[in-house]
């Protein structure tokens, strides 16, 4: 199979927030990736900007440090690092002040894309934009790039909104949700839309339940100050999940456009029933004898944050009315894996007796790691003996189907980021999409706080508190294991 790399347009890039993590760990080294699949033009510049002091060669050595401690492969030889780095520049700029700004908007080339990446905190972004439009530098050709977290809750975000809305337009605004990013993420939407054979299937009818787990073995360790005031709803529920959920759910757009996807996916979120308590469960990890549990990580023993949320969704829509969909994700778990388990209901009639058993036809799509998707099926259970049914796993990796351009496959960032200079926004989250999330999460969190709500808590390394699996037991129903 050959990978097709389509270069971009010559343009800008300013990195806000320039020498930190996120620019240093996924940003700066997904643009190299890029810049060595020849998909970035050799005009293409990149400028980094933040408060510290440093010339444009103290910011190359720190881009090459941050490339060689975590690019996934090591520098290629023959001059690549530095041909990327002589794209790179710096300017030190006061985000609240004046200082630097000048400077920048010289730095940036008439007429062509320029991309703002806001790889700040939240409270600055009205500061960025204030100034981007004061020093003349948030014209037509400008796009601006937030992260999460958009907002604590529906009025932080609005508010949010309104600031960015004062100098951009909302189809300059490029709102980061990098689950959107992922290989598999995409390959739902081919899967579901690209084929016959799953959509007839896809909805009340035939679908008996839907199981999306995103399981990390990571602690909050190092970034607990954020995360406490966070928790998993807000730091995951509220963003990834909810996208996964989104595509999984939502109706065929008519196009595979910005606006076509996202007014689907708006009317699922919009189509959320409000989630009763006992539909939920909150987990914190506990210590272990090496390891410190989630209180310590956040260094407050009577935090009531959750580190693992399992919850029984329903979406009130003819198309999923009476079909649960059950997520969970965690901290320290037993293993990194994410996944979508679409699991189909039994065959209206068993003409093999009840002595055949009870089998299901699950759809999974794997999204992380060993990308991929298996569709167990039933089938006569080789050998004499009689009919005796044993389900059977198709399988595909898509690193196996790709051959050795899988290795080539950009990740989230990489792609995302050459999305917002070619000015497409498929894979990015309207403002309006964000507040409808915000506004189906926010009564969940009130409630937990009303009741003084007390997460449960749970062996590091296990599949999250002994309630999760409550909450499908009493269905009649199990999670998937959590495995690598
Ligand atoms: C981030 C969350 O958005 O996503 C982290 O803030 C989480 O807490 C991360 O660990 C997970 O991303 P990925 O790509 O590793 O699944």
């Amino acid at each position: 199979m050959v990978s097709r790399v389509i270069p971009v347009d010559p343009f800008d890039l300013v990195i806000f927030g320039g020498t930190g993590d996120l620019a240093r760990r996924k940003i700066l080294p997904g643009l190299f990736r890029r810049f060595c699949a020849g998909q970035m033009p050799e005009e293409a510049q990149i400028i980094g900007a933040a408060r510290s002091e440093m010339d444009d060669d103290g910011y190359r050595q720190l881009v090459r440090d941050a490339i060689e401690e975590f690019g996934d492969k090591p520098v290629p030889e023959g001059g690549a690092l530095d041909a990327f780095l002589a794209r790179l520049g710096y300017v030190q700029v006061d985000a609240t002040g004046t200082d630097g700004w000048e400077e920048l908007s010289r730095r940036i080339t008439e007429d062509r894309v320029r991309a703002f990446y806001f790889s700040v905190g939240p409270s600055l972004f009205g500061d960025l934009a204030e100034r981007l439009h004061q020093y003349g530098m948030a014209s037509g050709q400008s796009r601006i790039v937030v992260e999460k977290p958009f907002g604590h809750d529906l009025g932080t975000a609005k508010a949010l909104n309104a600031v960015l809305a004062q100098h951009f337009d909302e189809t300059q605004i490029y709102r980061i949700d990098h689950y959107l990013g992922k290989e598999t993420v995409q390959n739902l939407m081919a899967v579901r839309f690209g084929n016959v054979l799953f959509e007839p299937l896809w909805n009340a009818l035939y679908v008996d339940h839907i199981q999306v787990t995103v399981a990390e073995t990571v602690g909050v360790g190092g970034r607990g100050g954020y995360y406490d005031k966070s928790g998993a709803m807000r730091d995951m529920v509220q963003n990834h999940l909810m996208q996964l959920l989104c595509l999984i759910a939502m109706e065929p757009p008519a196009k595979f456009e910005p606006d076509s996807v996202r007014d689907e996916k708006l009317k699922v979120i919009r189509a959320l029933e409000p989630v009763e308590p006992h539909h939920i469960v909150r987990g914190q990890y506990d210590a272990t004898e090496k390891e410190p549990g989630y209180r310590e990580d956040v260094e407050d023993p009577k935090s009531r944050t959750e580190s693992f949320l399992a919850m029984k969704v329903h979406i009130s829509n003819w198309r999923w009315a009476g079909t649960p969909f059950y997520l969970r994700t965690g901290k320290r778990l037993r293993a990194r894996t994410s996944e979508i388990a679409v699991v189909f209901k039994d065959a209206p009639h068993s003409i093999f007796g009840a002595e055949a058993g009870r089998h299901r036809n699950v759809l999974i799509i794997r999204l992380q790691p060993n990308e991929g998707m298996t569709l167990d099926v039933t089938i006569k259970e080789p050998g004499p003996g009689g009919m005796r049914l044993v389900d059977v796993p198709l399988d595909m990796t898509f690193a196996d189907a790709l051959g050795p351009d899988a290795d080539e496959v950009p990740d989230a960032y990489e792609r995302l980021i050459m999305d917002v200079i070619r000015g497409n926004q498929t894979l990015f989250m309207r403002g309006d999409e964000v507040e409808a999330a915000w506004a189906w999460t926010d009564p969940i969190i009130a409630g937990w706080a009303a009741r003084n709500d007390v997460p449960k808590t749970y062996d590091a390394g296990s599949a999250g508190p002994e309630d999760s699996l409550m909450l499908m037991h009493r269905d009649g129903r199990k999670w998937r294991e959590i495995k690598a």
